[in-house]
């Protein structure tokens, strides 16, 4: 009988495969991610990365300065996660039986509870940021009979429709049709607008970024969350923290609320949660909302969804919750955070154009703001007319393609490069991080160089 053919093991490293696949990427899946890379200079193909360091196949050794958008805290691939991950696969454990009690669910729904603190008791488990929100409206919805949701200018909170309608961003919105209706924008920072909407007793809901990440790394004005807190438990409204990008000891906390003091009634966790490898969200809420809209059998399902507590997820959350603790991260990114702003301070006072420098743990933002002085000004409104983000992501390719450094500027504001290396980011790298950010910020002021680059990448984009 002739035996069934081998299986071939996938080999990335393969050149043939390579080549093969970026084809095939750019036929089937997103060409225009791949035209945007290649005109940044930024299509490398990686062999391997490790902690804060990215590995590629011509040599090249990249400090990790975005984490994938605050993925990666506990720094790439960490050992003790891979190794769990390893170990649940190896076990041939009942995964997605759909009908167990998945017993590594109970132990990660644990741990967050115990690390958030205060009367967040329950959890529900998807595996998006995006969902962890559209979590959030139906259960506001649902423990308060009432439907509008207010959420703050500037605000990220996902691509899925109901996510996408608490963002008031025309560029995330435009041709996706109408959005959920009841949604309200009010300025981040202000109480007095919020204080009118909660008024009219329709709120269901405040949702908000306790740091807003992707505004530019918007830092709460003193009080201001207390505040809000306080104004929804008078109006018997939600108070809800997206804390997708701020949580799992991101900003120096578990969570960004308990540096500010405040219990919210629901707080939404992602990207962090399984340690960059699976995808795993979590809805941490109070009992009373949970029963809302699980208190009967017959409702025993009525939110879920397929993947929500697979044990891969919930074995690589529990993973990455120990190494938080063995290791001491979130005082270290704590520490290291404060060390790394004044640095860049006292490194950036000379520079007109940077504006400031702020955050919390190791989430850093670096604020500019358009120069004084005629000759560039001119320049940089040409830039800005050409693309209003070419500016910072000229910034983000000089210091990817001269320092080795991956970085990104705020997907809702261009003028904000931000700095959010793993929380494991060493000493050594910081200073690698500081140095590199001046030398290329030092360039933009003095040399016609960062600008003719603008207009050579203008006319690559154009050409493509
Ligand atoms: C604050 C915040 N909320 C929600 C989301 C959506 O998360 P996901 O991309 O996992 O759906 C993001 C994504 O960047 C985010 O930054």
């Amino acid at each position: 009988m002739a035996s069934a053919p081998a299986f071939v093991s996938y080999d990335p490293q393969s050149v043939d495969t390579e080549l093969a696949d970026i084809q095939s990427y750019s036929q089937h899946v997103n060409p225009i991610w791949v035209r945007l890379l290649d005109v940044l200079g930024m299509n490398l193909q990686y062999t391997h990365c490790s902690g804060a360091e990215l590995y590629t196949q011509d040599g090249r050794t990249i400090l990790d300065c975005l984490s994938g958008y605050c993925v990666h805290n506990v720094g790439h691939n960490h050992p003790h996660v891979v190794s769990e991950l390893v170990a649940e696969l190896q076990s041939q454990s009942p995964a997605m039986l759909q009908s167990n009690v998945v017993t590594e669910a109970g132990a990660l729904a644990r741990a967050l509870c115990e690390h958030a603190g205060g009367k967040l008791s329950k959890v529900f488990f998807c595996s998006s940021g995006s969902e962890g929100v559209e979590t959030v409206i139906k259960f506001a919805r649902a423990h308060t009979g009432r439907n509008d949701i207010v959420y703050a200018s500037g605000a990220f909170h996902g691509l899925t429709c109901g996510a996408l309608s608490l963002m008031g961003s025309d560029f995330w919105r435009e041709s996706f049709g109408p959005m959920l209706a009841g949604t309200h924008e009010v300025p981040f920072g202000e109480i007095k607008p919020l204080e009118k909407l909660l008024a009219n007793r329709k709120i269901a809901a405040v949702v908000l970024e306790p740091i807003q990440a992707e505004a530019g790394i918007v830092v709460p004005p003193p009080g201001y969350l207390a505040a809000v807190q306080k104004l929804c438990r008078q109006h018997n409204t939600l108070f809800v923290l997206d804390e997708v990008q701020t949580g799992m000891g991101r900003t120096g906390r578990f969570l960004a609320s308990q540096r500010y003091g405040v219990e919210p009634d629901m707080v939404v966790m992602a990207k962090a949660l399984s340690g960059g490898l699976v995808p795993c969200a979590a809805v941490l809420m109070t009992d009373p909302i949970y029963k809302s809209v699980f208190h009967s059998l017959r409702r025993a399902f009525i939110h879920t969804s397929t993947f929500s507590e697979n044990s891969l997820a919930m074995r690589a959350g529990l993973a990455t919750i120990q190494v938080l603790d063995h290791e001491h991260l979130i005082e270290r990114g704590d520490r290291m955070g404060i060390e790394l702003r004044n640095r860049l301070r006292t490194a950036l006072a000379d520079f007109e154009m940077v504006k400031e420098v702020r955050g919390e743990g190791m989430l850093t933002g670096i604020e500019f703001q358009p120069p004084r002085k005629l000759s560039a000004r001119v320049s940089y409104e040409a830039f800005k007319a050409i693309h209003p983000g070419l500016f910072g992501q000229i910034l983000v390719m000089r210091l990817f393609q001269d320092k080795n450094i991956l970085t990104q500027i705020c997907g809702n504001n261009f003028m904000v490069l931000k700095v959010a290396p793993p929380l494991t980011v060493s000493e050594a790298q910081l200073d690698h991080i500081i140095k590199s950010i001046r030398e290329v910020v030092h360039t933009i002021h003095s040399s016609s160089t960062f600008w003719t680059d603008a207009l050579k990448l203008a006319q690559r984009a154009l050409s493509h």
